[in-house]
């Protein structure tokens, strides 16, 4: 019998909502022991409309619950995408006996001025909640940001910046990033503007994010900014590109040697794959050792309204751990899947130094189900060399990955994996990143579910998100090689387990 829609195409272990549209995660913040996750959202159908918030949270960022809807549009306009932070000690004054406020601020996008081709149609307003972000109050004298006469002025990203002891917050106006400070998350003095005459500058700027992080193994510090970028993506479309350099309060400094580099090869994204947008970081959290949680939007504008599923639409990625390193003298970000994911490995299936020269089947869904599954290896010397996984289906369909070893590219090809004519941009080309490690040794951790695919090399250096729509689940993993030296020194396959 053949699978109904929700079968077949709803993930394992990546969010979802129930029924409707969402586009990008908003409003992410940890407060007495749950995550939670916010999103553009419209319930009424399962394209792009007229914007709320949708509310989701997890205490293990792994299994989510949805939540009541938490801001609805009124009349100043539609809920555009926005943070949120914990304000302990009640700078706002919204906070009531003793308990501290959240406080939430968003783009008012108003479609009877869009509509009308006024410029002044995005402003930013706020909104607090004193139940830990189930119910939320909107602030009566909002809009608190005005329009200055940007056509496109939205997405503002809240932060506490301990060394200068104020709150910043950077939106994204046209092709710039704009800088404010704040006291009390009601007035908002406008610091700087960032943007021009670096970085990639082919579509809108958006979803910006700004914090410090330490560089891994050292004591110094640099400020990372994210900017999610449309179209303009490495592989079209959308993607979110990043800059590394400082802070001083006011204004944001790119890194001498990051700008060099930028401006000789531009690599710096986020993920190099085609579904990951609008990503930014958790408030009020980081790891142990100092790591920021991130999350995107597993899709992309060029075919997002348009993927084959019915009663709802769009995922998010895993949440990732989102660190700093220096490598060749450079300053790069590396993201991997959260810890948690670890938890849930349950039947493994392990192999050690298999040569594959031939195509070598590693495992069909009889042992593992590779609707989730997490794949990991490690190739001592990849030299010339190259790997091609394969998942496959008995009907036919095929997913290919892995590395080119002549033109040192990583590429997912998803033209034969399955329903892909819904859109014209969405197998159009095989979908590449070139490596930036130059390391001999190469190591991959692959996430599989039922629709999407997340590759985390040399150690997150290069990441690649994809999501695909099968006829039928897949049910082997296969590898090929046509360097006939080429071995795997380990490999180990773990089906995934929820409940
Ligand atoms: C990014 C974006 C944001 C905007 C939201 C609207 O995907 O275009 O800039 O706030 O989506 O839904």
């Amino acid at each position: 019998a053949a699978m109904s829609e929700e079968q077949l195409f709803r993930p394992n272990f990546h969010f979802t909502p129930k029924s409707g549209w969402m586009n990008d995660p908003n409003g992410m913040f940890y407060y007495k022991d749950y995550y939670h996750l916010y999103y553009q959202h419209y319930p009424d159908d399962n394209v792009w409309g007229p914007m709320h918030w949708g509310h989701a949270t997890s205490s293990d960022l792994v299994t989510w619950k949805e939540q009541p809807i938490a801001l609805y549009p009124d009349e100043l306009g539609y809920i555009f995408s926005g943070s949120a932070v914990v304000d302990h000690d009640n700078t706002s004054g919204f906070g009531k006996n003793g308990i501290p406020p959240i406080i939430a601020m968003f783009t008012y996008h108003n479609p009877k001025k869009a509509e009308a081709k006024k410029t002044d149609v995005e402003t930013q307003g706020i909104a607090y909640s004193l139940d830990e972000g189930l119910t939320w109050t909107k602030y009566d004298r909002n809009p608190v940001i005005k329009n200055p006469g940007a056509r496109d002025f939205r997405d503002p990203k809240v932060s506490w910046d301990a060394e200068h002891k104020q709150w910043n917050m950077v939106l994204a106006a046209g092709q710039e990033t704009y800088f404010y400070s704040s006291a009390n998350l009601k007035d908002w003095e406008l610091l700087s503007t960032f943007g021009e005459g670096i970085g990639n500058h082919d579509g809108v700027w958006e979803c910006p994010d700004l914090f410090p992080l330490k560089v891994q193994d050292t004591d110094e510090t640099k400020w990372v900014h994210l900017v999610s970028i449309n179209p303009g993506g490495p592989n079209g479309g959308s993607a979110t590109q990043y800059f590394i350099g400082d802070f001083d309060g006011k204004k944001f400094m790119v890194d001498e040697n990051f700008k060099d580099e930028m401006q000789k090869k531009h690599d710096f994204w986020a993920d190099f794959g085609k579904d990951n947008y609008a990503g930014v970081t958790w408030s009020n959290i980081s790891t142990s050792d100092g790591a920021k949680l991130f999350i995107g939007w597993m899709s992309n504008w060029q075919y997002a309204n348009e993927v084959p599923t019915e009663t709802w639409r769009s995922a998010m990625t895993v949440p990732r751990e989102l660190r700093l390193v220096k490598s060749d003298g450079i300053y790069r970000l590396v993201f991997r899947p959260t810890d948690e994911i670890i938890g849930h490995r349950g039947k493994k299936h392990k192999e050690g130094g298999v040569t594959v020269n031939e195509e070598t089947k590693l495992v069909d869904s009889e042992t593992i189900d590779l609707s989730r599954a997490e794949l990991i290896f490690d190739i001592s010397d990849i030299e010339d060399g190259g790997f091609n996984f394969k998942l496959t289906n008995s009907g036919g369909d095929e997913l290919s990955f892995g590395y080119n070893g002549n033109d040192k590219n990583f590429y997912v090809d998803r033209s034969k994996s399955g329903k892909i004519d819904f859109s014209k941009n969405f197998a159009n080309t095989i979908i590449t990143a070139p490596r930036i490690s130059k390391a001999t040794s190469l190591s991959g951790r692959i996430l599989l579910d039922k629709t999407s695919i997340e590759l985390f090399y040399d150690d997150g250096l290069n990441v690649m998100t994809e999501i695909f729509f099968p006829n039928a689940p897949f049910e082997t993993l296969s590898i090929q090689s046509d360097d006939d030296k080429l071995k795997l020194k380990h490999v180990e396959i773990h089906e995934l387990k929820f409940n």
